[in-house]
C-alpha cells in the first residue's frame, strides 16, 4: 500500500523549522526567560544515603546577603497533594515533607535569593546533622534480595535451552547511565493569583506537567499555564514532574515572588532519574542448524527504596525471534538511590544488550554468520500475540545495512583481520519497539496571507516534531513548507500527548493530517471552492480573513488486529589497538524500518543521535557510586564520559522507507527508541569479532581488553 503522503524531495525533506532560531540563540529555553521580580533557587543535598536529619542550621544562610528564604521540611508551605487520602505506601519522593533521608544528594533545603550567586553562596552555609543508618547502594551485592515484579512469562517449556545441542548461558551487566541532555532541567514558577500559576519548565509534556502541578497544589488544571516552546534534549528525563519542580512552585508561594530553579549538572545525576543498573542472565539454545530451541531471560534492576520503577527489560526476548520456548523473570532490588526513570528505549535497550550479545555468542558457537542466524529465526507473525504484523521490513533492513557496512569483509574467525596494526571487527545488533498512536487535537488555520498555522500542545524535545508537522501539513494542503507556522509546547493549545514512547509523529502527525484534510474540505465547500485550489483567492472572494478547524484525531479500531512494531538493525566496524585496548568505532550504519519517512533530514538526525548514544553506552557511560558513602563520584562531565565528536565516525542512517498500511494515514512508525536499541551489543559484538574477547560488563573500557 502507498503512503497517503509523498515528500517532494525524498532525499532531504524540509530543514528544521526551528533550526535558525536554535543556532542563532534566538530560541529560548526555560531558564532563559526574564520574568519580572524573579528570584533564584539553589538546592542543598543530603550528604548521607540513609537516616534522618536531627538538626538543620539555616541561620547563617538566612542572614547571608540577598537571601529571601531557606525552605526545608520545617517551613515548606503545605503541598496539599502530599496529604490526599489513600496515599500508596510507595511513590514519588515528597520533597521537604519530613526529616527522612533515602539517598545521598536528596534535597534537604532550597535557598532562595535575589541573585543566583547569592543563593549559591548561602546554600554552602546550610548545615545539617544526621542520624545515620546503614545504607545499601550496591546492586551486585544485593542481587539475592531481588523481589519479583510482574508475572513470570512462560511460552512452551521452561528452560528448554538446556536440552539444546548448542547453547550459551551468560550474565550481562549494565551500569547506571544518566540522560544528561545538554539543557539542564529548569523551572520558573510564578503565582499570578492564590490559585493561578504560570511556569516555564523543561518538560516532555506540558499537559501532564499541568495536571501534576495542579493536583499537587489542588488547583484547577486550567489555572496552571505551562510553557515549554523549546526543550534542549531530554531522552526521558523530563517525562515526569520531579520534586524540584514542586519545590520551586512551593518556594514561589512562600517568597511571594517568581522563583527560577536551574539544576546544576551534579543535581542532574540525583534529581531527574537515570537508566538503572541491571543484571541479566540469558540462556539460549539452538539446533546445530541454528533453529532456536529456547530462550531464558532473567533480569534484576535497581530502584529506590521509596518507589518502584519497572521497565520491560525481558520483553524483547518474548518478541524478537521465533523461538517455540521462552521464559522470562524480572526482579527489582531497592537501594538507597534516587528513582530511575525511562531513558531512550527504556527496558528494550537494556534487554537487547543482553539478548543481542547472547545471540552473537550463539552464532560463534554454531559457526553461523550472525545475520544468517537471525534470518533462520525470523518471526513472521508476532510470537507474543500470534497476530500478524501491521508491517515488518526487518529482512530488508539487514540487507541494506550489511551492504553499506561492507559485511562481506567480515571474518567469521575472530581476531584475524588486521589493518595498520589495528584489529578490525564487524558486529551487528537488532532492535524493536512498539509502534503506537494515541489521541491528539490540532488546530489548522489558513490565513489570507497564505500562512498555514498548526497548533497543538506537544513539546518538541529535539527530534523535529515541528518539522514533521510542517512537512505533513504542507503536503496535505499543497502549500510550500515555508508557509507553515507551527505553535507548540504550550498547555493552552489543543491537547497532545507527552513527547515520549516514539509515538509523537504517528499521533500528532496523524492529527495534522486529519485537521488539514478537514480544512481542505472546508475550502472545497466555499463558494468557488469546487473549482479552485487557491486558498488566498477563495478567502478573498468569500470575504474571509481565514478558515480554521480544530480536529480530534484517534487511532482506528482495526489496529487491534495487528501487532505493530518499529524495527532497527545497527552495524558497527571497530578498530581495536591490541597493545592499549583502545577501541575506535570506525564506521556505523543504522537501518530503521520506521514506516514511511515523513521528514527525512530530521529522521536521519534522530537515528544518528540514537546510534551515538548507543556507542556511549557500549564504551563510556557509567555512573559510579562510592559504596562506603553511597555517593556518586563522577557526577560531572569531566568524569562521566559521553562520546564527543572525536569519538564518533561518520554515522549513516538508512531507512527501508515502506509505509505501514494501518497505523496512521502517513504510514509512519516511531524511531526515537529503535535508534538506540541494539547499538551497544553491535559495538560489543564487533569488539569480539576484532579481538576474540567477549565483554559482558559495560562499558568496554580499554582495561577490560588488555
Ligand atoms: Mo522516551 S524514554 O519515551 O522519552
Amino acid at each position: 500500500m502507498e503512503s497517503k503522503i509523498k515528500v517532494k524531495d525524498p532525499e532531504l525533506g524540509p530543514s528544521r523549522v526551528d533550526g535558525r532560531l536554535k543556532v542563532t540563540g534566538a530560541a529560548k529555553y526555560s531558564a532563559e526567560y526574564s520574568v519580572k521580580g524573579v528570584t533564584y533557587g539553589v538546592l542543598v543535598g543530603s550528604t548521607i544515603a540513609k537516616g534522618s536529619i536531627t538538626s538543620l542550621d539555616t541561620r547563617a544562610a538566612e542572614r547571608a546577603p540577598g537571601v529571601l528564604a531557606v525552605i526545608t521540611y520545617q517551613n515548606c508551605p503545605e503541598i496539599p497533594g502530599y496529604h490526599t487520602p489513600d496515599q500508596p505506601a510507595k511513590g514519588p519522593l515528597k520533597i521537604f515533607l519530613d526529616n527522612k533521608i533515602y539517598f545521598n544528594g536528596q534535597p534537604i533545603a532550597l535557598v532562595v535569593a535575589e541573585t543566583f550567586e547569592r543563593a549559591l553562596y548561602a546554600a554552602s552555609l546550610v548545615k545539617a546533622q544526621y542520624s545515620k543508618d546503614g545504607h545499601q547502594t550496591d546492586l551486585k551485592n544485593n542481587l539475592p534480595n531481588g523481589i519479583a515484579k510482574g508475572k513470570d512469562y512462560v511460552r512452551g517449556q521452561e528452560d528448554a535451552y538446556k536440552s539444546a545441542p548448542v547453547k550459551v548461558e551468560q550474565e550481562y551487566l549494565l551500569p547506571t547511565e544518566v540522560h544528561n541532555p545538554m539543557e539542564l532541567h529548569a523551572i520558573i514558577a510564578r503565582w499570578d493569583a492564590d490559585d493561578k500559576l504560570t511556569i516555564w519548565d523543561k518538560t516532555q509534556g506540558v499537559k501532564s506537567t499541568q495536571r501534576n502541578i495542579a493536583s499537587a497544589f489542588k488547583i484547577p488544571n486550567d489555572n496552571v499555564q505551562v510553557n515549554a516552546p523549546f526543550v534542549g534534549g531530554a531522552f526521558g528525563a523530563a517525562l515526569r514532574t520531579w520534586p524540584h519542580e514542586i519545590a520551586a512552585v512551593a518556594a514561589a508561594k512562600l517568597v511571594k515572588r517568581p522563583v527560577k530553579l536551574l539544576l546544576s549538572r551534579a543535581d542532574m545525576f540525583t534529581s531527574v532519574g537515570y537508566r538503572p543498573q541491571t543484571w541479566q542472565k540469558i540462556g539460549i539454545g539452538a539446533t546445530t542448524d541454528g533453529k532456536l530451541v529456547g530462550i531464558t531471560h532473567e533480569a534484576t534492576g535497581q530502584t529506590s527504596v521509596y518507589e518502584d520503577f519497572t521497565e520491560g527489560v525481558v520483553n524483547i526476548s518474548q518478541l524478537m525471534y521465533a523461538s517455540p520456548n521462552v521464559n522470562t523473570k524480572y526482579k527489582l532490588v531497592s537501594l538507597n538511590v534516587n528513582t530511575p526513570t525511562p531513558m531512550r528505549g527504556p527496558g528494550e535497550a537494556t534487554g537487547a544488550w543482553a539478548l543481542e550479545s547472547a545471540l552473537d555468542e550463539l552464532s560463534y558457537a554454531l559457526n553461523i554468520d550472525p545475520i544468517e542466524l537471525r534470518l533462520r529465526n525470523h518471526a513472521d507473525t508476532d510470537p507474543l500475540s500470534g497476530k500478524p504484523y501491521s508491517s515488518k521490513f526487518l529482512k530488508e533492513a539487514y540487507q541494506l545495512g550489511a551492504d553499506r557496512i561492507g559485511w562481506s569483509e567480515r571474518r567469521q574467525q575472530p581476531g584475524t583481520l588486521v589493518k595498520d596494526g589495528w584489529l578490525v571487527g564487524y558486529g551487528m545488533g537488532a532492535g524493536m519497539f512498539g509502534a503506537y498512536r494515541s489521541n491528539a487535537t490540532v488546530t489548522a488555520r489558513l490565513q489570507v496571507d497564505g500562512t498555514l498555522v498548526l497548533q497543538t500542545a506537544v513539546t518538541d524535545i529535539g527530534p523535529g516534531t515541528g518539522t514533521a508537522m510542517a512537512a505533513i501539513g504542507a503536503e496535505v494542503m499543497g502549500v510550500p513548507v515555508e508557509k507553515v507556522k507551527i505553535f507548540l509546547g504550550d498547555s493552552s493549545l489543543p491537547p497532545s500527548p507527552t513527547q515520549g514512547g516514539s509515538q509523537v509523529t504517528s499521533t500528532v502527525g496523524a492529527a495534522v493530517y486529519d485537521a488539514c484534510s478537514e480544512l481542505k474540505a472546508k475550502f472545497k465547500a466555499l463558494e468557488g471552492g469546487a473549482t479552485s485550489n487557491d486558498y488566498v483567492q477563495l478567502l478573498t472572494a468569500n470575504k474571509l480573513p481565514q478558515l480554521e478547524v480544530t480536529t480530534v484525531s484517534k487511532s482506528g479500531a482495526e489496529m487491534g488486529n495487528y501487532a505493530a512494531y518499529s524495527w532497527s538493525v545497527h552495524f558497527i566496524q571497530v578498530l581495536v589497538n591490541p597493545v592499549t585496548g583502545v577501541v575506535r568505532v570506525n564506521k556505523a550504519v543504522s537501518v530503521a524500518d520506521a514506516g514511511h519517512i515523513v521528514s527525512p533530514k530530521t529522521a536521519a538526525s534522530q537515528i544518528k543521535g540514537g546510534a551515538i548514544m548507543g556507542i556511549g553506552m557500549a564504551l563510556m557511560e557509567e555512573a559510579l557510586i562510592d559504596h562506603r558513602y553511597g555517593r556518586l563520584v563522577n557526577n560531572n562531565f569531566g568524569d562521566y564520559h559521553v562520546p564527543v565528536q572525536a569519538d564518533i565516525p561518520q554515522v549513516e542512517a538508512l531507512f527501508v522507507n515502506k509505509p505501514d498500511p494501518y497505523l496512521n494515514p502517513m504510514g509512519a512508525k516511531g524511531m526515537g527508541e529503535i535508534a538506540t536499541i541494539g547499538v551497544a551489543p553491535a559495538v560489543v559484538n564487533a569488539i569480539y569479532n576484532a579481538t576474540g574477547k567477549r565483554i559482558r560488563e559495560l562499558p568496554v573500557t580499554p582495561d577490560k581488553l588488555i
